[in-house]
């Protein structure tokens, strides 16, 4: 077993060695992320080596920390962008601050290299950098010139070396802007390094219940099943290998669920055999009583989290599973960004890998039969298990479910932020829009960091098109925002006032009521598939004096949710949940969230 070809992609920072993993597997080859500093050993098992991008590190600084012994491994490397540039320099080529070059450009190919086998003379791709390659080391030659409409030609823009197999491209082949990037892939990968295409989900699948086994031996597994799409495919996953009667479900209720959930939740296990082993506990009522009275989002997040973990560990203890191995649904980005957090930002901390868990980890006992995959992989596998598509297809949950949704608030409005509304007033005079901040604050990230800060609604006729563009303008010109909505009733209100608010069960009814409006809505619109993801936020707040809860719908584009884009609504749908949800009890306005990730993150806490 294991005996697939492999590529490891080298982590320089960002995004990019996940987007590069993602593309090798998809030519059914198992790609691997690698931290620079890791051992050249490690590097031993892999048939090539991809160096990725970096949003951060310059090839033109001197020490770049990874050991450069991985450039004597007798395999093709290929370098995008930074890895492109240290490439470079590490043969004896010269790398230089040049100008900035961002977006596509055309390349024309030069010579005929392997790499490029197949493709038309002149190829577009996406270029992001500041640094260039300015003179080729020794043997190497330039297979590829650069230009676009916005500056001169770019030299070495694809470099190449044929005796000793190593390629650098300055540009990104690894985004769907350079338009066949993945031929370029395919040509490093299947034919340059030689791997063998054999990594497919129905292999997968078999060759992991196979370890499953090994691992479990005769022990009993037992599982958290939220009703997730990872936590469910794992369970018919152990249930394929193990049998379900060796396999204990448990579903904890903890009050922060949609509308119906858990019933449905069970149901489905159900239907899949898991009826003998399938522990179910309501623990709604103990999770509100610790959540009571609680504002700071962080809070709320531990108090859940640490909530979960008693009702996790009584229940283990009254069902007797000692025996039991714990299995968790954990994915390859969960593994990956808790132990490479020297240059992803934690935003927020894993549970899978709390100090409990590490420690049963470090004796063995825990089973992750998921941890090589990405989302899209993990849905491929479930449809490859026969699971329905509301359940392989169904929207990401967070942990703290939500609770994360219900905005809190001691009714203080927060501070001012000097020269926010000046801006906000000539913005809005400029643009003809009506505009004012909210009252309220919620979680958001800018260059890297958390930024608690307030939102900015809008409102008037034809501006739901150009309110992205308009969003843009806002965090640029407007201190302190770092969110934008557009009210959907159309006409705006003269005041706002912070209500006190906290996680109750009366809100929490009201928001599964809304949640399952929008919901409902995505799916008779045939939307629910496009939109990745769609919270539905309450924010306590009273509008010209009127009701007590205004309500957010936040429909994104995203791909792993680190970036995200406002996800565009029909104008009919829009209109029904405006009609439905503002004549809920209490409810003192509808809107429309636009906000990209960054400066918003996708919950709002
Ligand atoms: P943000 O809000 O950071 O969310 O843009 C990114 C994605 O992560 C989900 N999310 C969580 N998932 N526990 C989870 O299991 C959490 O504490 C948590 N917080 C956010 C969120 O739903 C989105 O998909």
């Amino acid at each position: 077993m294991d005996a697939h070809d492999k590529i490891s992609i080298v982590d320089f920072g960002g995004q990019y060695a996940h987007l590069i993993a993602t593309k090798v597997r998809r030519l059914k080859v198992l790609a691997e992320i690698l931290q620079p500093e890791d051992p050249v050993e490690r590097f031993a098992e892999f048939k090539g080596i991809i160096l990725s991008g970096s949003p951060s590190l310059s090839a033109y600084d001197e020490d770049n920390a990874y050991d450069s012994r991985i450039y004597d491994l007798p395999v093709p490397i290929l370098g995008f962008c930074f890895g492109h540039q240290e490439i470079a320099k590490h043969y004896g080529g010269r790398v230089e601050h040049t100008q900035r070059e961002y977006g596509p450009a055309v390349l024309t190919l030069r010579g005929s290299s392997p790499i490029f086998r197949g493709l038309a003379p002149e190829e577009t791709v996406w270029m992001s950098h500041g640094d260039s390659v300015t003179a080729l080391p020794e043997g190497f030659e330039e297979i590829g010139v650069s230009s676009s409409e916005r500056g001169p030609a770019h030299r070495n823009a694809a470099i190449a070396h044929q005796g000793l197999r190593r390629y650098g491209f300055q540009f990104h082949p690894e985004v769907d802007d350079t338009l066949h990037g993945e031929e370029m892939l395919r040509n490093f990968v299947l034919d340059i390094c030689g791997c063998r295409p054999d990594w497919t989900m129905d292999l997968f699948s078999r060759e992991e219940e196979e370890r499953i086994r090994e691992q479990a031996h005769d022990r009993p597994v037992f599982l958290l099943a939220s009703g997730g799409v990872d936590s469910t495919v794992c369970a018919v996953l152990l249930g394929e290998a193990l049998g379900p009667e060796r396999v204990h479900l448990l579903h904890i209720d903890n009050g922060l669920l949609r509308k119906n959930e858990s019933a449905e939740v069970l149901e489905a296990f159900r239907r899949h055999g898991f009826d003998r082993n399938l522990h179910f506990v309501d623990a709604s009522e103990r999770f509100l009583s610790a959540l009571a009275g609680v504002v700071e989002p962080e809070r709320k997040r531990r108090i859940i989290g640490d909530t979960f973990l008693e009702v996790f560990q009584e229940e283990a203890s009254r069902l007797d599973l000692r025996d039991c191995l714990l299995a968790q649904g954990t994915i390859y980005p969960d593994t990956i960004e808790t132990g490479g957090t020297k240059r992803a930002d934690v935003i927020k901390t894993h549970h899978n890998r709390v100090p409990a868990v590490e420690a049963l980890i470090a004796r063995g006992q825990v089973i992750e039969p998921l941890r090589e995959l990405y989302k899209v992989e993990v849905r491929e596998l479930g449809e490859a298990l026969g699971l329905p598509e509301e359940l392989v297809w169904r929207h990401p949950f967070p942990g703290p479910g939500l609770g994360i949704r219900l905005l809190c608030s001691d009714g203080r409005a927060p501070d001012r932020t000097p020269g926010a509304e000046e801006a906000l007033a000539r913005l809005a005079a400029q643009t003809g829009v009506g505009a004012a901040i909210l009252p309220v604050r919620s979680v958001g990230v800018k260059a890297d960091l958390r930024a608690y800060e307030q939102p900015v609604i809008l409102w008037g006729p034809g501006l739901l098109p150009h309110a992205e563009t308009l969003a843009a303008r806002l965090y640029q010109e407007v201190p302190g925002v770092n969110r934008c909505v557009v009210d959907l009733s159309g006409k705006g209100f003269k005041a706002a006032k912070p209500l006190a608010g906290t996680v109750t069960r009366e809100r929490l009814d009201l928001l599964r009521e809304a949640d399952a409006m929008v919901m409902g809505g995505l799916r008779r619109h045939g939307l629910y598939r496009t939109v990745w993801q769609c919270p539905i936020v309450l924010v306590p707040l009273e509008l010209d004096g009127r009701g007590r809860e205004f309500v957010v719908i936040r429909p994104v584009l995203s791909e792993r949710a680190m970036t995200a884009r406002p996800a565009l609504l029909p104008a009919s749908l829009l209109d029904e949940l405006y009609a439905a949800i503002s004549a809920l009890p209490g409810v003192s306005g509808v809107a429309l969230d636009v906000t990209t990730k960054p400066p918003g993150t996708i919950e709002w806490e």
